[in-house]
């Protein structure tokens, strides 16, 4: 091609592209499955249930329904040039009040905030500037209230681009990296320092401790019937007088001793510190069966969590029968289904390994699965899981609909209070775990109903979206937590989990994970993993075993963190621990790494503080004034601050 030739092809391929028509690709056409969630399923040109998008009256064609809190990541390759949306608050939810915020982000930068936008409000018109951009992100986040009937529009959302079509992308995953060096081979005791029971119940305190094998332990000033068994560290017996009891525990190996002092109040109240455990829910749902809790309760020793203080097994909903299937004998005591051959057997097994064991039912007809519920068999129910011999019941309401369509506080009451009076009449101890997702503010009456923890929202699943909108949103609930009475933000996501039979990896990338750990300890909340504990690999195993990170929830101080900071979606959380030093996390709720600062005014704190690294173990220095650090994207900087002098 000679050299005029050559200028004419270029000229007419400009004039090509210039003429080149802009193509418009509704935000409903990109493949959804990358979209995260916090409930539900994101739907192309649908709300989040599957209505018409529908906002304050006006029905829209295409656009995206989703649910707070959302993240959708676009490559726009540098050819968009405009989008637009229009956006707010789907009127499916009807009278309840969903709040949220919609955000657009290009190349990292804002460039759209809805600000707070709640049920009934007019749509709202979204329309930014893509020119050069290459990666958009879509935002919906929860308003103050948390996430609860936050069914968020992006109606008529469309981008206009010349070339190469924009794509949705997974957001970014970072490098698992192990932060916390593995404990010492010197005994080190760990877990609960205390610990309630009722006068004459049966004791069982397995003392958790670190440090290679063989060891032995030694308990003194223990109270008239307790016996230690100084190989395993099981404390076992009863104690008939109500008091206080000053217990020094000790382990040695052959690489040295550790000594501590265990406060044993023999006395009303359960769960001095959130109960630590697994439960069967959210890795096997009702493909559960007793060979999978018997594996747990197994791994649950093999790898070493025991060690660190978990010690509750709890079969969640499915071991019964339906109430088709001859759920009860003639007298009328419920009977297990056949995945579960032998209750009395399997719980035996359990408590010989030094573990508790948890079940579950409904105070309705049936449960959320179908299954035979308590309603009109309370007190029976009781006696047969105390016969059984469990630690703990998890209470669900759902199958109460069908007997109670009321919501107000006598209704959501009544069902909690007869289980626990029936509770209260059996000869051992059973944890009394309410969930009824929050219904009535239950974090307000929780206690009078005799709650040693009550859920406060829906159900968790592993993504971003629904972890942190259920994490951030606890600031209300905090006043109402304390030793015996906690929050419960539902069970953690980390591992192997699917809510049966297949499993998969959580879908929470590595920083978003030290988030869930560190937040849920800070929120001093029931820490149940909901993982296959025989598939634990090293990264989760880890999370799981930080006693520094661990000693936060475990605190004997009770106290729940409140937010003290926010700042765009940076916040810092902080607590105060039984010792006078505060627990305090560095989040970063945003798609970019992020400075964040806690002042010392903010932490009620002045003067010089020593500063300590949890997760990785390691003193950050002393500090006066504040603490800044970056955070990356999802990511937590969980620091214990010690006031000097
Ligand atoms: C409800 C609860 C879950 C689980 C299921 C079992 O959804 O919130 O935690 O117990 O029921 O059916």
């Amino acid at each position: 091609m000679n050299s005029i030739k050559r200028v004419m092809v270029g000229w007419m391929l400009l004039m090509l592209c210039g003429l080149a028509q802009a193509e418009t690709l509704q935000i409903s056409s990109l493949d959804l499955m990358k979209v995260q969630q916090g409930w539900g399923h994101p739907q192309p040109n649908r709300s989040v249930s599957g209505n018409p998008l529908t906002i304050a009256g006006t029905q829209y064609e295409h656009g995206l329904g989703t649910h707070t809190d959302s993240v959708l990541w676009i490559d726009c390759h540098g050819t968009a040039q405009r989008f637009t949306a229009q956006v707010g608050v789907d009127d499916e939810v009807g009278d309840n009040v969903g709040t949220m915020v919609f955000t657009v982000v290009a190349d990292g930068q804002e460039r759209y905030n809805s600000g707070i936008l709640k049920t009934g409000d007019q749509a709202c018109d979204v329309d930014v500037d893509l020119a050069d951009v290459e990666i958009l992100i879509l935002l919906v986040a929860s308003g103050v209230d948390g996430m609860n009937y936050d069914h968020a529009d992006w109606a008529l959302a469309q981008i206009e681009y010349q070339g190469e079509a924009p794509v949705a992308l997974d957001g970014p995953k970072e490098e698992a990296i192990i932060l916390t060096p593995p404990p010492p081979t010197t005994p080190r005791i760990n877990g609960a320092k205390v610990f309630g029971v009722r006068p004459g119940s049966p004791v069982l305190y397995t003392i958790a401790a670190t440090g290679e094998r063989p060891m032995t332990f030694v308990a003194e000033h223990l109270p008239e019937g307790l016996q230690l068994d100084a190989e395993t560290g099981q404390l076992r017996g009863s104690v008939k007088i109500p008091d206080t009891y000053l217990i020094t525990l000790q382990a040695t190996n052959a690489k040295g001793m550790d000594r501590c002092v265990m406060r044993l109040e023999v006395g009303d109240t359960l769960a001095l510190t959130p109960p630590m455990g697994w439960n069967s829910w959210n890795c096997w749902g009702c493909a559960v069966d007793e060979e999978k809790i018997r594996q747990a309760a197994q791994a649950m020793v093999s790898s070493g969590l025991i060690n660190h203080g978990w010690s509750y097994i709890n079969i969640d909903d499915c071991w019964m029968r339906k109430p088709d299937e001859q759920a009860r004998d003639a007298e009328g005591n419920i009977l297990t289904n056949a995945r579960f051959p032998d209750m009395k057997q399997l719980t035996d097994d359990i408590h010989a390994m030094g573990l508790k064991v948890g079940t579950y039912i409904s105070p309705g007809p049936t449960t959320c699965q179908g299954y035979e519920g308590s309603y009109q068999h309370e007190l029976q129910d009781a006696m047969q899981f105390a016969a059984w011999g469990f630690d703990y019941l998890k209470y669900d309401w759902c199958g109460y609909s069908q007997v109670e369509k009321g919501r107000e506080k006598d209704a959501l009451t009544k069902p909690y209070l007869l289980m626990k009076q029936c509770l209260d009449q059996m000869d051992r101890d059973i944890v009394y775990s309410l969930c009824q997702y929050g219904m009535g503010d239950v974090w307000t009456w929780g206690l009078e109903v005799g709650g040693n923890c009550w859920r406060t929202t829906g159900d968790i699943t592993d993504t971003w979206g629904s972890m942190s909108s259920i994490g951030f949103s606890q600031d209300q609930c905090s006043p109402y937590a304390q030793p015996g009475h906690w929050n419960d933000p539902d069970m953690l996501v980390v591992g192997q989990v699917g809510w049966g039979p297949n499993l998969h990896p959580t879908r929470l990338t590595p920083n978003e994970q030290y988030t869930h750990i560190s937040l849920w300890c800070l929120l001093s909340s029931p820490l149940l993993i909901g993982c296959d504990l025989t598939k634990l690999d090293d990264f989760t195993l880890n999370l799981l075993t930080n006693d520094e990170v661990l000693a936060l929830n475990q605190d004997p101080f009770g106290q729940q963190a409140k937010r003290v900071h926010a700042l765009g979606l940076t916040e810092v959380w902080s607590k105060k621990m039984a010792d006078g030093s505060l627990a305090v996390g560095l989040f970063n709720r945003g798609e970019f790494e992020q400075e964040v600062t806690a002042s010392w005014e903010v932490l009620g704190l002045s003067g010089p503080a020593r500063v300590r690294d949890c997760w990785q173990q390691q003193d950050v220095g002393i500090l006066d004034q504040t603490l800044t650090r970056k955070v990356p994207r999802h990511g937590v900087f969980l620091v214990r601050i010690f006031p000097q002098g």
